[in-house]
């Protein structure tokens, strides 16, 4: 998706983009920023949209940047945060302009590195990585590829259930597979990057980040299927949470 299609989105956003945040019913989120939270650091919401996480980081640091490249994201973002003077705004677009932010301490970037184009995804990782200070730490929660595997595992499970047959039930619970070697997903239609942990790792350590924890995010069936099963437990699917810290 590009600026024009995150603008259009920007008033129906909470019926249309799933919100992490306030389904981290662990608190990851909000249990590493109260660990990295000090009185004098600067915190980045990179790519973040409506600013659901905004009063997150807003009462935990002493400056925010909040940094979208949709600035009809930015302007529903600034009209539910009116009272909150340590916010700075910045419309960018991470994967073209110089940054117009400094790096800070803390950078929390929720599913936004979901371009399926790598020639756009990977100034956008590359900036993203840049966007953190020497020795401070990045928050990144990304779409997992394992999950969606294991989702169209459930769904086979459930068609053979049904009495379909092994063919017709495999083909029922088949996922478009163009671009699935490089995690791409087709969700809604839209092509969007998916992440293995081992991935994950590489992608960090490459870019001078010691990585300190990957965790799930986990969320209920529902998510994945209108009305799915009462048989249809653990595992749940999930996104990926990562911590890291840069070295270098
Ligand atoms: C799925 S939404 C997530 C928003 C927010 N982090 C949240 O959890 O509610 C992705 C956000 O990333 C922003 N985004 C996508 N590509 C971007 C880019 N190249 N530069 C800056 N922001 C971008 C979109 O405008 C959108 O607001």
């Amino acid at each position: 998706m590009n600026e024009r299609d995150w603008d259009k989105v920007a008033d129906s956003f909470e019926e249309e983009i799933f919100n992490v945040p306030a389904n981290d019913s662990r608190g990851i989120i909000r249990n590493w920023l109260d660990s990295l939270a000090t009185d004098e650091a600067e915190a980045t919401d990179l790519g973040c949209g409506v600013g659901r996480t905004l009063p997150l980081l807003a009462d935990r640091f002493r400056h925010v940047f909040a940094v979208d490249v949709s600035s009809q994201c930015l302007e529903v973002a600034a009209k539910a945060n009116p009272g909150r003077s340590n916010i700075t705004y910045v419309h960018a677009d991470l994967s073209k302009d110089r940054n117009s932010y400094p790096a800070t301490d803390v950078v929390l970037c929720i599913n936004t590195l979901l371009n399926a184009a790598l020639e756009v995804r990977e100034p956008l990782v590359d900036r993203t990585c840049r966007s953190v200070k020497k020795g401070g730490h990045l928050l990144l929660v990304v779409p997992s590829l394992n999950s969606t595997l294991l989702t169209a595992y459930r769904h086979l499970q459930w068609n053979l259930r049904d009495g379909m047959d092994a063919r017709e039930a495999q083909r029922a619970a088949a996922l478009n597979g163009k671009g699935l070697e490089h995690g791409i997903v087709h969700i809604d239609g839209v092509p969007t990057k998916h992440y293995l942990r081992e991935e994950l790792e590489a992608m960090l350590t490459d870019r001078g980040f010691g990585v300190l924890e990957i965790e799930k995010i986990e969320y209920p069936w529902t998510t994945e299927f209108a009305e799915p099963p009462r048989w249809m437990k653990s595992p749940y699917p999930w996104d990926w949470f990562v911590a890291a810290r840069r070295t270098k």
